[in-house]
């Protein structure tokens, strides 16, 4: 990269042609040419370089996406950057591009719902199996390795419980069984941890959150390394999964202060964790508690953590889960996160797919809080006249 992480961001992507900081949107479906000859010159310098701003038409993306595929391809240290119309395009993709009827994937059992969704159910009709491992024993990924294992798919933390493993254990088993393997990072993202260069073949982020930060774009990220390129390569071309120019442009955008606002999202959420902690019927699912074995497997691996955490609260009377999150005046009630603004939901995971391992009591309930940008003394003051409905 050359520059550090925060100054890259700041000066990649410049525009020199018109002069303009950023670059262009620029907009197309179809792209005229001189001759025949400069088309068909043009697809094979497609071919061998994917962003170098060769393009035959609209499909192939245009220079403003392509231009940021080559920052996120820095930014994560790999070897390319597919960019797909949402984060769950990327999962799909991810899992397109290697995945064949017959084969099986083990998957980290508390995954994004719908991750959950397709390779739970979705799979089966092309006869794919899916079996759900321990992210807290390891031993349930090994000795469910089979001939036919060919990926296994790693989201880490996982959705609501906020589980942290041991990723270079799971890396170097898929690597010892030539298997492939995958990771939803969207929580961390490569400014907290880039997982290429940790030896994943993909990496996932949904752009939709961090990148873009401000809750108005949706578009997903697959980083690869060199093994897997063909692969997607092929599996992009055919499944027609591509980011447009207008939320590619945005993206770039929100990436300028992208270091900035997570080292906010960081502090931010710590003093709500620590506020938060002291409740006597609340579990805090955050990093932040040294000497858990989740601070130790975060401390690991990761420089950082972000802005969303999930709260173990144990109460006979449900309802009273529901009147807390509806009379917080500050956060706001709805899905996705890595915006500005701080989020609460009620998540009912025990409806959510068929966690085999969900270590959760019929007493005990998630809410997922997503901590944004706001001064973190109204936001404490905000949960302090709510915590009274837990009952
Ligand atoms: C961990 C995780 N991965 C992937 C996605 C999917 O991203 P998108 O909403 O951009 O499709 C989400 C969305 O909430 C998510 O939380």
């Amino acid at each position: 990269m050359g520059y550090s992480f925060k100054t890259f961001l700041k000066h990649t992507a410049k525009d020199f042609y018109n002069q303009s900081v950023n670059p262009p949107v620029v907009r197309a479906s179809t792209i005229l040419f001189k001759s025949l000859n400069d088309i068909r010159k043009t697809q094979k310098r497609h071919l061998k370089d994917p962003t170098g701003g060769h393009f035959d038409y609209g499909r192939q993306g245009t220079s403003t996406t392509h231009a940021l595929s080559k920052i996120l391809t820095k930014l994560e240290e790999s070897y390319h950057v597919f960019l797909t119309p949402t984060g769950f395009g990327s999962v799909f993709l991810a899992m397109f591009s290697v995945v064949r009827p017959g084969d099986e994937i083990l998957v980290s059992d508390p995954v994004y719902s719908p991750t959950r969704i397709l390779t739970q159910d979705f799979f089966k009709d092309f006869n794919i199996k899916a079996i759900f491992y321990n992210p807290r024993d390891l031993s349930t990924l090994k000795n469910n390795i089979t001939k036919k294992t060919k990926l296994i798919f790693v989201e880490n933390p996982g959705s609501n419980t906020f589980e942290f493993q041991d990723l270079s254990k799971i890396i170097s088993i898929a690597k010892k069984n030539k298997i492939f393997t995958a990771m939803d990072n969207t929580w961390g993202t490569p400014y907290f941890l880039k997982p290429i260069k940790l030896g994943f073949d993909m990496a996932i982020v949904s752009a939709t959150k961090y990148y873009s930060g401000h809750s108005d774009v949706m578009g997903g990220s697959l980083a690869v390394n060199k093994r897997v390129f063909k692969f997607v390569q092929r599996a992009e071309k055919i499944s027609g999964l591509r980011m447009g120019p207008d939320d590619a442009y945005l993206i770039i955008r929100g990436l300028r202060t992208l270091d900035t606002r997570l080292d906010r999202h960081e502090i931010n959420t710590k003093k709500i964790a620590s506020f938060l902690n002291i409740h006597k019927k609340i579990t805090v699912l955050y990093p932040f508690k040294k000497g858990t074995k989740d601070y130790k497997m975060w401390k690991k691996y990761y420089k950082g953590s972000s802005g969303l955490m999930g709260l173990k609260i144990k109460s006979k009377n449900k309802i009273s889960i529901d009147r807390f999150v509806n009379s917080l005046k500050l956060f706001g009630y709805g899905y996705s996160w890595g915006g500005f603004e701080s989020l609460a939901l009620h998540q009912k995971i025990k409806e959510q797919g068929k966690r085999k391992y969900l270590n959760l009591s019929k007493d005990e309930h998630i809410v997922r809080l997503h901590i944004g940008l706001e001064d973190p003394k109204d936001l404490i003051n905000d949960l302090k006249s709510s915590l009274k409905f837990i009952k």
